[in-house]
């Protein structure tokens, strides 16, 4: 059992009927209550619109966590009872959050909580902006304890809309009052980039534009896209995964030691590698959608023929891209980011690629291929890192092979949390490190607005393959391969 993180307080989760609470937040929830790290007095309560009672939105809760596997169904059920309330929200008079304050009160004297709270907007897009006006026209945005707004992603379609819903959570709450979410922070081996870079010389002393060659991000899927036809629509690979996801991987690859591990420290150092991207050019990026294929032999639909997609869609469910990073430690070194639907396997990594030994005497007639040097940082479904090096083929020739040493962690540690968990553990405790702040997101979609505003037209790719072949040309150009797996 671990010790309780944070002090008492009312978790108010808005959107508690939809997928991302029933399936990932609730048994995170449940999870986190079980091993002791919920504050004992802590309670949840579930906001919607659909007009249920508590005691249903415990039904409900109780079903959705052992469909999960959760845990034993007394344990579930317990838990549901002690800690699940529910509060439909209908704001069609301009009363439900006055509504919603009486109940939060009510449940907060009911279990003696101090008033701290936590309102976390499990909610589209659309949504967020009318939520934290509600919020804030309510004065739910101060209590006599404290209170804090999590807003998942995507914050925002483009640079315009985040800096305007920026604007409007501003005008009610204060930026540190505010985590902006982004999954990607709660993992792990995200978060041992930090400590891979800034806790091991040997690296740190290598990674700059003297020694590295290339960088790659690669984050693939083999999922397609899975009945959010609604959503995908309205977004696409750059929005779903690269604004975000792709780009705090950028970030942490590239930046620059920050002065202390605290959050402002950090987040500072990444917002100063987005400023100096160089502006992507309509050539530096291929936009691909998946068509029809195949994989592990069967047969697959194609984006287009996928349910409540258009047949002209032209969404991107693949994107590729190359960048540069105009500072001291990167000038000139490329950076290439992919990802992409219905690829054969799920795999993120990042690979760093050295340079080539200035002169190789090792190239015979023969022709033996020596490989630069390649840090791999594994994200999953594995996680660890490995490293590409030469080696010499025992025997009275000199032949030369690549070697990889591999660290996984699973070898070490066994299985790792969720990074949601990470994540809301981190809101209970006041930690806002994992969060992107208000001038990350501005940047990161100031560096994209390119795209947006002209993207290239889709390249087709079969599902199941690895991508448009266009993706391979991007790279090429510029006198590098991606790295095969
Ligand atoms: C989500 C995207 O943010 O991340 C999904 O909306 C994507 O489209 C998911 O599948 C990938 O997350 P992970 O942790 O499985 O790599």
């Amino acid at each position: 059992m671990d010790s309780p993180t944070g002090e008492p307080h009312i978790f108010v989760v808005f959107g508690a009927t939809g997928d991302l609470m029933q399936r990932k937040m609730l048994p995170v929830l449940y999870h986190l209550a079980a091993q002791g790290q919920l504050p004992k007095e802590t309670v949840i309560l579930g906001v919607a619109r659909h007009p249920l009672d508590d005691a249903a939105f415990r039904k409900q809760a109780a079903a959705s966590l052992l469909e999960e596997k959760a845990g034993a169904e007394a344990d579930v059920q317990s838990f549901c009872q002690r800690t699940l309330y529910y509060q439909p929200l209908d704001n069609q008079s301009g009363t439900g959050y006055q509504t919603l304050q009486g109940r939060i009160e009510q449940v907060e004297k009911e279990h003696g909580l101090p008033g701290n709270r936590i309102f976390y907007l499990a909610l589209p897009l659309e949504a967020f902006g009318p939520t934290l006006e509600g919020l804030g026209k309510a004065g739910l945005n101060r209590s006599s304890g404290w209170t804090r707004v999590v807003i998942e992603k995507p914050f925002g379609r483009d640079l315009a809309s985040a800096v305007a819903l920026n604007a409007l959570a501003h005008r009610y709450f204060e930026e540190k009052q505010i985590y902006r979410i982004d999954h990607y922070l709660g993992k792990e081996t995200v978060q041992n980039l930090l400590v891979f870079r800034f806790a091991n010389v040997f690296f740190e002393s290598l990674w700059n534009r003297d020694r590295i060659d290339h960088v790659e991000i690669t984050v693939a899927e083999s999922l397609g896209v899975e009945g959010r036809a609604g959503y995908y629509e309205s977004s696409g690979a750059l929005r779903d995964m690269v604004q975000n996801h792709v780009t705090q991987l950028l970030t942490l690859v590239a930046m620059e030691p920050p002065a202390t591990k605290d959050e402002d420290a950090i987040r500072s150092e990444k917002v100063k590698v987005l400023h100096s991207a160089v502006r992507i050019a309509p050539g530096d990026v291929v936009r691909g959608q998946y068509g029809p294929g195949k994989l592990n032999d069967l047969p697959l639909p194609g984006y287009r023929q996928e349910p409540g997609i258009p047949s002209d869609s032209d969404t991107e469910t693949y994107i590729a891209l190359r960048l540069k990073i105009a500072n001291w430690r990167w000038q000139n070194v490329p950076f290439f980011l992919r990802t992409g639907k219905r690829l054969p396997a799920k795999s993120s990594r990042v690979v760093v690629t050295f340079k080539a030994p200035p002169v190789s005497f090792f190239q015979t007639e023969q022709e033996y291929e020596v490989n630069p040097d390649r840090i791999t940082i594994l994200l999953q479904p594995q996680e660890g890192f490995e490293l590409a090096f030469e080696i010499k083929i025992p025997g009275r020739e000199m032949r030369v092979q690549t070697h990889r040493m591999k660290f996984h962690y699973a070898d070490v540690f066994g299985e790792l949390p969720d990074g949601y968990e990470t994540l809301l553990v981190d809101v209970m405790a006041g930690d806002a490190s994992l969060f992107v702040r208000d001038d990350e997101i501005e940047e990161s979609w100031r560096l994209y607005a390119p795209i947006l505003e002209h993207p290239p037209a889709v390249v087709f790719y079969p599902a199941g393959s690895d991508g448009p072949v266009e993706a391979h040309r991007l790279i090429e150009e510029w006198g590098h391969r991606w790295e095969p797996g």
